[in-house]
């Protein structure tokens, strides 16, 4: 179905629109992610992981580099890619069954294809009797669901995640992120997945790309030692699952640590 992503030699730099002071968010990013990956991306806070989401949905355009999906050069946002945030985005005045269903509307799907498509993405995330519940009436963790399912709805050869659990409590988080493995067994869109909580990284992830501290560069990209369809909440007691978790929990933590020793020596 495609979804091969290239990122190569991307830099960004914002430059402030009134003082034209500049911040370098990234320097010279290069990865690629195979069609059907789920790979997810952890780095300390502000080293451009949001910044690189972005780009590849087109959103912005790097300063230095190229992107490419499926060998075509990223240059807007566009329907082969759907987007998940942080913050719940939806459409507080539309029911549960209407914001899985408003892409497909947008895309003019017809009403029968739509139905049937809604269906099945409400059954996947388990949402079946909420059909016509407004947002206010939702939990948190509901929320999260439907913005999943209206953005897997629309089939996105990529799905780019932006630390889509943060906002939920612990618990939850971890409820969520054992469904969205098993879901992503179901499907084969490309999955880009941004988080702060090693932990999340480590399950969910094929591999992990590990930035450093601003300017994002890639740190490493690790390998998970268990395939996905191996994965569960009990991976978190497998040895080798837990070396590697804690290779990446250093390989981060060493970067926030020199960040904070170059903070106090500049004072
Ligand atoms: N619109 C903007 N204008 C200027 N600087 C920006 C802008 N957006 C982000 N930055 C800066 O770029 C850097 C990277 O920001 P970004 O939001 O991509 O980081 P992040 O890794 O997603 O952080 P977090 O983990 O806290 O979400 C930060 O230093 C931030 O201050
Ligand atoms: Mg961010």
């Amino acid at each position: 179905m495609g979804g091969q992503i290239s990122v190569r030699g991307v830099t960004h730099v914002y430059t402030n629109r009134y003082t034209r002071e500049t911040v370098l968010a990234l320097e010279d990013i290069s990865f690629e992610v195979e069609q059907g990956e789920f790979v997810c991306i952890i780095g300390p806070s502000g080293c451009g992981k949001s910044t690189l989401l972005y780009l590849i949905a087109g959103l912005m355009r790097p300063s230095m580099g190229e992107i490419l999906v499926d060998g075509r050069p990223v240059t807007g946002p566009g329907p082969d890619r759907g987007m998940v945030f942080q913050e719940f985005a939806i459409l507080p005045w539309r029911t549960v069954w209407r914001n899985i269903s408003h892409g497909l509307e947008i895309q003019g799907v017809p009403k029968e294809k739509r139905d049937e498509i809604v269906r099945h993405y409400i059954r996947l995330i388990g949402l079946e009797g909420f059909e016509n519940k407004y947002p206010y009436e939702l939990s948190g963790g509901m929320k999260q669901r439907v913005a999943l399912a209206r953005t897997l709805a629309c089939n996105p050869k990529v799905v780019l995640m932006d630390e889509p659990f943060a906002a939920l409590d612990v618990q939850t988080r971890i409820t969520l992120r054992t469904e969205l493995l098993k879901i992503s067994l179901q499907l084969s869109n490309t999955i880009l997945f941004v988080t702060h909580s090693v932990d999340e990284a480590a399950l969910l992830g094929d591999r992990v790309i590990v930035l450093t501290r601003r300017p994002g560069r890639v740190k490493e990209i690790v390998r998970n030692p268990i395939p996905r369809a191996a994965r569960d909440e009990h991976t978190m007691e497998n040895p080798a699952f837990i070396e590697y978790r804690n290779h990446l929990f250093y390989s981060v933590r060493s970067e926030v640590q020199v960040a904070e020793h170059e903070a106090l020596v500049r004072g």
